[in-house]
């Protein structure tokens, strides 16, 4: 088959992201940290990477591969993503386009996350420069009929979502860009009635979490999701997670899964059924 490159930017760029993370997952069900609303959840900002030119590998059914930068404002990040069939001369061509990208560009400070059993993208990675870093996290996964059942909020306590709640400012927009919302109706995998916040007694928005149904590939994913600090430890994450998971399995989602960065995090998780399935380290590549 003919390998043939191109590049895109921008909301092209992503939708080219999303065939190809779609073809990933069809191909193995547990392959990669990313699904493709990862990649559109961190759409919700303007970021000097939108304009960037992107490049992707295709055959001829689509993409099979890419190296993605994105810019985190404190950091570069690296997202090799390639297809699980993909020859391993392709693969070793898009790391290695990635690093010339990295010097061209003159980024001093770009992070990756490495699957602890990808051993040969690590042993690359340490040859290009970049260092493994205490970072470290995973990827977790739950067959959706073993999701939890939904426990009742804290008496004062109300479960909105977006299509109710469409008047008041967007949750997410405190802490991400005053655009937030407007961004994610760009989206293709964003849906306002799986997008969640429990309002407190007060009115303040205590806790919030976004649900993705990815129709193609039937996964449910979980980004981001947070209880404000005068909030936590009172179960309101275990009742926004479960009530996101019920709607994601009513949706049509067989397979739910979320990562995790934090121990607080990863104990909410796998006490609501997760199960880690991989976990990963960040290589950084500093000036
Ligand atoms: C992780 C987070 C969402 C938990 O929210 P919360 O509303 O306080 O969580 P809950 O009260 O529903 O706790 C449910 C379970 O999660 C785990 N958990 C919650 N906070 C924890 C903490 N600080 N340390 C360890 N485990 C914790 C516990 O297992 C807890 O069950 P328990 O109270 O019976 O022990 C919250 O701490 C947060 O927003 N953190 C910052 C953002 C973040 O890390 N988000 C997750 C990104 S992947």
């Amino acid at each position: 088959m003919r390998i043939r490159q191109t590049v895109a930017s921008g909301l092209q760029a992503l939708g080219l992201a999303t065939e190809l993370l779609h073809r990933m997952r069809l191909a193995d069900a547990r392959a990669g940290i990313w699904e493709a609303a990862d990649l559109q959840w961190w759409w919700r900002t303007p970021r000097a990477s939108d304009e960037l030119d992107q490049p992707f590998w295709l055959d001829g059914d689509g993409p099979i591969a890419t190296a993605l930068l994105t810019d985190w404002g404190h950091t570069w990040g690296l997202e090799p993503i390639v297809v699980p069939d993909v020859p391993a001369a392709v693969r070793s061509e898009v790391w290695s386009a990635a690093v010339e990208r990295i010097d061209a560009l003159s980024l001093v400070n770009v992070e990756t996350l490495v699957r602890d059993d990808d051993e040969a993208l690590a042993q690359f990675l340490r040859s290009a420069d970049f260092e493994a870093t205490d970072d470290r996290g995973g990827v977790t996964w739950m067959d959706a009929a073993d999701r939890p059942t939904v426990p009742a909020l804290p008496p004062g306590f109300e479960l909105v979502d977006r299509l109710g709640s469409g008047d008041r400012p967007h949750p997410l927009a405190v802490r991400n860009h005053p655009t937030v919302e407007a961004r994610l109706n760009q989206l293709s995998l964003y849906d306002p009635a799986l997008d969640l916040a429990i309002r407190a007694p007060t009115c303040d928005v205590a806790a919030y979490g976004l649900f993705w149904f990815d129709p193609v590939t039937r996964v449910g994913l979980v980004e981001p999701m947070r209880t404000e600090a005068a909030w936590q430890r009172r179960g309101l994450a275990r009742a926004l997670l479960s009530t996101g998971l019920d709607r994601l399995a009513r949706r049509g989602a067989t397979r739910l899964k979320v990562g995790f960065a934090t121990d607080a995090a990863r104990d909410l998780y796998l006490g609501a059924g997760f199960r880690v399935d991989a976990e990963d380290t960040t290589y950084a590549r500093r000036a």
